[in-house]
């Protein structure tokens, strides 16, 4: 069984990998999960990686990945040389199939996202998704791609209760972005929840950034966050 302090995934999202390594170092005994971006990724990602899993670390590789299927399946299989735990791609049924068979035996678990939660339904007209209400188009998203293989979701904390009350998500993990402690800075945030109501809507694993490493004092925060769960 998870204690709450390993559900804290904290995005290392700094523009500077310095930075991000000090802040790992800073929350050494507090934090056992990173979620490691695109942004940082692209600066040094698979160096950042081994460091990470030298300090016992376990990371969440968030890429978003979305190609061909061959594409998919052979970057797939070459991140999961890197030990990685969580891996996101888009939750198109045949993406994730491919993810699934790129990753082979690994543990490493396929997270699919549904649709980015700065999407509203005038976003879904411009890209030619359906009619219908976003949400609905949400939980059939997350269906198709639990069929298809996925080993959970992304989702907002909002949407956790009502993805959970489909058949299909049980045993699937649901981690949520979108995650504000009490009394902190929204910043591009609209659909939040503190921790504590993202556990309690029925999420495996919360994931918090700016809160935490553009803080001044990174542990503290750490510290009221997971004393608040
Ligand atoms: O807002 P915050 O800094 O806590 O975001 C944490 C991480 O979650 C960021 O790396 C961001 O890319 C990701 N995120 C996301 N979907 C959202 C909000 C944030 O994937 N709706």
């Amino acid at each position: 069984m998870l204690s709450n302090k390993d559900k804290l995934i904290v995005a290392l999202d700094s523009k500077e990998l310095d930075d991000s390594r000090r802040l790992t170092d800073e929350l050494d005994s507090l934090v056992s999960f990173y979620k490691v971006g695109l942004r940082t990724f692209v600066t040094d990602g698979f160096n950042f990686a081994s460091y990470l899993k030298n300090k016992g670390k376990r990371i969440f590789l968030d890429l978003k990945l979305f190609d061909i299927q061959s594409t998919i399946e052979e970057t797939v299989a070459k991140l999961s040389n890197l030990d990685i735990d969580f891996l996101t791609v888009h939750g198109d049924p045949s993406i994730v199939e491919a993810a699934v068979m790129g990753k082979k035996n690994t543990n490493m678990k396929i997270l699919a996202v549904t649709f980015l939660t700065n999407q509203n339904r005038s976003d879904l007209d411009l890209s030619l998704i359906k009619k219908g209400d976003i949400r609905k188009l949400v939980l059939e998203r997350a269906a198709n791609a639990i069929s298809a293989g996925a080993d959970g979701l992304i989702a907002s904390p909002l949407e956790v209760k009502l993805l959970r009350s489909l058949k299909c998500t049980a045993g699937k993990l649901i981690v949520t972005p979108g995650i504000r402690p009490k009394n902190t800075s929204f910043g591009d945030q609209k659909r939040v929840a503190t921790p504590s109501e993202a556990f309690d809507a029925g999420a495996d694993y919360i994931v918090v950034g700016r809160p935490i490493w553009q803080s001044k004092y990174p542990k503290i925060t750490v510290e009221r966050i997971l004393n608040d769960l």
